[in-house]
């Protein structure tokens, strides 16, 4: 018996080194992978040919070229023409949608001679690259060549891949209100997301402790609301406090950096403007958004708040003029209404919130929450948009076309998908990046919860209890990163990656293709690139062979 033991377990040992010694580690894991003999080498003669003047096209080869140029010294030129059949050459070609199964997806050929990415889409073309970048040597991920020795060779293994995703919505979130992060860290987090293949960056701009978004027709959402006079440091409950000023915003054209940044990446960026509830940074600049016209302060310390936009006229002014100057910077189809952990208790004590249950014949404040979802998501549709919530939008009845973003589990998603509304699924028990993921008395401290990257890498966005009809409406999932306890990007990398890694596998790679340990072995790559992109990745499963 032991000895079956030993050789299976040598054999596991075997199979994982010989995982980590392959050339070929691709995170995500594509779903077809031929290696083939020989390799291809970059050259100082190398061009990058496209087949055509598009215009997308002609940015994902800039792309490549400055990938390339940033470690290697090798000015890739970028020529609009076919190749030669004996050429050393980089080809990218558009192709008819007939060919491929998914608008995002690609195949990529390498062989002694040429590297050949083909797809039906320049964001097809996009993810081939990411692709190429994790077949060339790790050093490939410097921004600065004199950092990579001069004689280091740039070959990449022969191979054909076939690559689609299995999900089309692949996310990422970041709360920028408990803390703030500048636009050069957002655009580190919009890289990582675009070499994971994710597509979509939930941005949760505002919050009790702070709004983070310029509106030019309410100046004071900025000028009071993106600044609290102190923050809760230690666990919830410690009662410890800084005494800091801290805060910061986003202007308009910081946003609009942003966007095109996540465009050029093929991320559509998603932005949260929270209500009616996490909104105390808000009634602190405008009191009368509130139901009692109090002054409150911008929120010191975590967790869910009174205070709550009360349902009046003026206060839907309110929201519609914000949320037309959102709708100019955020050019995609989703706006995320928040609708979370909103407490009734103001809107039972107040006779204008009573009035409109009245006046609009609803059962109870929850119908009214219910009725100040649907107005917004009417506005919005009307503007051409559609609203995400989050799943406590299902209490008081659901808005008719409302996608909804299940958090508290997958209860929410799976009740949603069975009334045939989208859904997007982000259960606590998996998707919570701001969980340990190691043991708490070893880590910096985080909100709670134990999420591991391996718990990670099991999750099933699809639940098994829906129907291949109702199974249509999950669109995807997302990772969330509420910063409590992340007052630096230092930190937020800690705590995203490598769990991020695993789901941009789970929700890219066709299930019979994925495995743990493989997984494993490749994340060790990935981690070593990470090293030289100066990503600060959680090191729990670097190194020996996991459990
Ligand atoms: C949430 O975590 N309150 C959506």
């Amino acid at each position: 018996m032991r000895n079956t033991f030993l050789s299976l377990f040598l054999l596991l040992l075997a199979s994982v080194s010989l995982y980590a010694q392959s050339t070929i580690s691709i995170i995500p894991q594509p779903n077809l992978v031929e290696e083939r003999v020989g390799s291809f080498e970059l050259l100082q003669s190398t061009p990058i040919l496209i087949s055509s003047n598009n215009e997308e096209m002609q940015r994902v080869a800039e792309y490549l070229s400055k990938m390339v140029e940033g470690s290697t010294w090798l000015p890739l030129t970028i020529e609009q023409r076919a190749a030669n059949e004996a050429e050393n050459a980089i080809v990218l070609r558009i192709e008819s949608e007939s060919s491929f199964s998914h608008n995002e997806a690609y195949t990529l050929t390498v062989s002694p001679v040429q590297v050949v990415i083909k797809a039906p889409s320049a964001h097809g073309l996009f993810y081939g690259v990411q692709t190429l970048r994790q077949l060339l040597p790790k050093e490939i991920e410097h921004t600065d060549p004199s950092l990579v020795p001069r004689n280091q060779k740039w070959n990449i293994p022969s191979v054909h891949i076939e690559d689609a995703p299995s999900y089309d919505y692949r996310g990422m979130h970041l709360d920028v209100a408990r803390h703030f992060f500048p636009v050069e860290f957002i655009k580190t987090y919009l890289d990582l997301l675009a070499m994971h293949k994710m597509n979509r960056f939930h941005w949760h701009l505002t919050e009790d402790q702070g709004w983070r978004i310029e509106i030019k027709k309410y100046p004071k959402l900025t000028e009071i609301g993106a600044w609290r006079d102190s923050t809760l440091i230690k666990n919830y409950g410690s009662n410890q406090y800084d005494h800091i000023r801290y805060g910061g915003f986003y202007t308009q054209e910081d946003v609009k950096e942003i966007v095109v940044y996540a465009q050029e990446r093929y991320i559509t960026v998603i932005p949260e403007i929270e209500m009616p509830g996490h909104s105390s940074a808000a009634i602190a600049a405008y009191p009368e958004l509130g139901c009692f016209n109090q002054d409150i302060a911008v929120q010191t310390t975590w967790g869910v708040f009174e205070d709550i936009y009360c349902p009046k006229e003026e206060t839907f002014d309110f929201l519609e003029d914000v949320l037309v100057e959102v709708m100019e910077l955020f050019p995609g189809e989703y706006i995320h209404i928040g609708g979370d952990e909103a407490p009734k208790k103001q809107w039972e004590e107040s006779e204008v919130a009573q009035e409109v249950i009245k006046r609009e014949g609803l059962k109870d404040e929850h119908e009214l929450q219910s009725y100040f979802i649907r107005r917004i998501e009417t506005f919005l549709n009307e503007h051409g948009r559609q609203i995400i919530g989050w799943d406590e939008i299902l209490e008081g009845g659901l808005a008719p076309k409302a996608t909804v973003m299940s958090w508290r589990g997958e209860q929410g998603g799976i009740e949603a998908a069975k009334m045939r509304h989208d859904v997007i699924m982000t259960p606590g028990g998996t998707n919570y990046f701001d969980h340990y993921q190691s043991d708490p008395n070893q880590e910096p401290v985080a909100i709670g919860g134990f999420t591991t990257v391996k718990d990670v890498y099991h999750y099933q966005p699809t639940p098994e209890e829906l129907s291949e009809e109702e199974a249509k409406h999950v669109l995807g999932a997302q990772g969330n990163v509420w910063t409590e306890y992340m007052h630096s990007g230092n930190k937020v990398e800690y705590m995203a990656f490598p769990r991020a890694t695993a789901l941009a596998e789970v929700l890219w790679t066709a299930p019979e293709n994925r495995d743990w340990f493989n997984f494993w072995a490749r994340l060790q790559n990935q981690f070593n690139r990470f090293d030289i992109l100066g990503i600060n990745a959680a090191p729990h499963y670097r190194g020996s062979i996991p459990d």
